[in-house]
């Protein structure tokens, strides 16, 4: 346990003060025929080793054999961590603790060149102060060869917070009384219409790749527990190609009985995304300090007790700025984006929640209430729920849907349905917004974009 601050958890402890770490080579420095440094990086952990003829060494062979390795090998190091000596230091030696190396594996070879290098050099600090000059390559090229583009730490700061949300998402819902659920991914047709939707041939019948789990999380309400929630891939075969827009993204979806008040559903918005903010920022520093020195960032402004404005606020703040909207549309980016930064500037928040929508900006299955939270960017949408079969009929013919094509969805609230709500929000767009990430790829391992589907 001594050596678990050099070695984070890829290490072992061996007999006689021994350590085997896991690693990548970083880079190798030969300083002479009898000592070479190679830089291990592991899991959550960068350490320099030592291999030298000197002592307690290796062999003149060995001191060649690692000169040699190349970058991103694998490697199996034994060796015993040591705290250099100030007074006698070895010569070329940077670090405070180092690994001496008895024997060393190479347990996968890496090609002598690597299509991309591992760090964005042009914007990672930490690799301009170690005065590496490397070319930089576009995001579409990093995209190309993501196998190494993850391997950078600000990427595997992205990514364990990607995990760490599902994670507290998960036990906040399960500790409030929510069940878990699967829905169906291939589906008879759209939920939430218009023509975004992958078609496919389903044993000669016409269907789709699910838009969203939101006919069946209802349908479960109607059924089975009074809340539920749903984790899985949503399908949207978007044509926009913006930063925000993905064709295939993780929803994290929530629906529930509402008792009394639709606010009821805002509660739990409001509760659950101030917990996974609260958590991240207590559980990662050291993954957002990792992921601020490659994209520079200030903390997210929120509140413990969200702001909620109305629709009508919201617009009347974006005439009183100048900006005309339509009260009985959506809003357009640009608007949406005014709207964030008057927010920001009169509330000092980023985290809010926008309510009472139009309804002809809203799809069919909303009650003529409806919540939005958003920055600049949507992250979460949803409140109400009509329940009613006959209002839901009279919604779906306002609003050009085919109510033959989901007619087993409408007869459901024909046998006794609560009043209900509940929300969706994207996964990669909440992580996106918490690190302030600009673009959605970043915060997808294998982004799918109109353009993209490999790798
Ligand atoms: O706003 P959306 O389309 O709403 C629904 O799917 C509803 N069924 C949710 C509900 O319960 N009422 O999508 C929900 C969330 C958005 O707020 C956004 O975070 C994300 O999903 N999202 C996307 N993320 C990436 N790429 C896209 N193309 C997205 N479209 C929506």
């Amino acid at each position: 346990l001594r050596y678990a601050p050099v070695c984070g958890r890829s290490y072992q402890c061996l007999k006689d003060n021994e350590v085997l770490i896991r690693g990548r080579v970083h880079a190798t420095r030969p300083v002479s025929k009898k000592i070479v440094f190679v830089v291990v990086r592991g899991k959550g952990f960068t350490v320099q080793c030592v291999v030298t003829t000197e002592g307690e060494g290796v062999s003149r062979r060995m001191v060649k054999f690692v000169a040699g390795l190349n970058r991103e090998s694998i490697v199996d190091a034994i060796g015993v961590v040591s705290v250099p000596d100030p007074e006698n230091p070895i010569k070329g030696t940077t670090q405070q603790v180092e690994l001496h190396v008895r024997k060393l594996y190479c347990v996968s070879k890496a090609m002598p060149t690597l299509p991309i290098n591992v760090e964005d050099a042009s914007r990672s600090e930490a690799a301009l102060q170690r005065g590496v000059q490397l070319p930089r390559v576009n995001q579409d090229t990093r995209l190309n060869f993501r196998v190494i583009d993850i391997r950078t730490r600000a990427n595997q700061g992205i990514f364990r917070i990607q995990s760490q949300v599902g994670t507290i998402f998960r036990q906040f819902l399960l500790s409030e009384n929510f069940y878990e659920i699967q829905t169906p991914k291939l589906t008879p047709g759209s939920s939430e219409g218009g023509s975004a939707v992958f078609k496919l041939d389903y044993k000669g019948q016409p269907a789709c790749l699910a838009q969203s789990p939101q006919l069946y999380k209802q349908m479960a309400i109607c059924g089975h527990k009074n809340r539920v929630f749903v984790i899985g891939p949503v399908f949207r075969a978007e044509d926009s190609y913006t930063h925000r827009h993905l064709c295939e993204f993780t929803g994290f979806d929530v629906e529930m009985e509402i008792k009394k008040h639709y606010s009821e559903v805002m509660d739990i918005v409001d509760r659950l995304f101030v917990t996974i903010f609260d958590v991240l920022n207590e559980r990662c520093q050291k993954e957002l300090e990792a992921i601020g020195s490659q994209y520079p960032f200030k903390p997210l402004k929120y509140k413990p007790k969200t702001l909620r404005l109305t629709f009508e606020e919201g617009v009347q703040m974006l005439k009183d700025a100048g900006v005309e909207v339509d009260p009985l549309g959506d809003l357009s980016t640009e608007a949406e984006r005014k709207l964030g930064q008057l927010v920001l500037e009169k509330y000092d928040t980023e985290f809010y929640i926008l309510h009472r929508y139009p309804l002809a900006a809203r799809p069919f299955y909303t009650m003529p209430c409806y919540v939005n939270a958003r920055y600049s960017e949507e992250i979460i949408s949803g409140v109400q729920r009509i329940h009613e079969p006959e209002l839901l009929i009279e919604r779906c013919q306002a609003c050009g849907v085919d109510v033959n094509t989901i007619s087993y969805y409408i007869d459901s609230f024909r046998f006794g349905a609560a009043p209900h709500g509940g929300f969706g929000a994207g996964l990669e767009r909440v992580v996106m917004f918490f690190c302030a990430l600009g673009n959605i790829r970043k915060a997808s391992l294998f982004p799918r974009d109109p353009r993209r589907i490999v790798p």
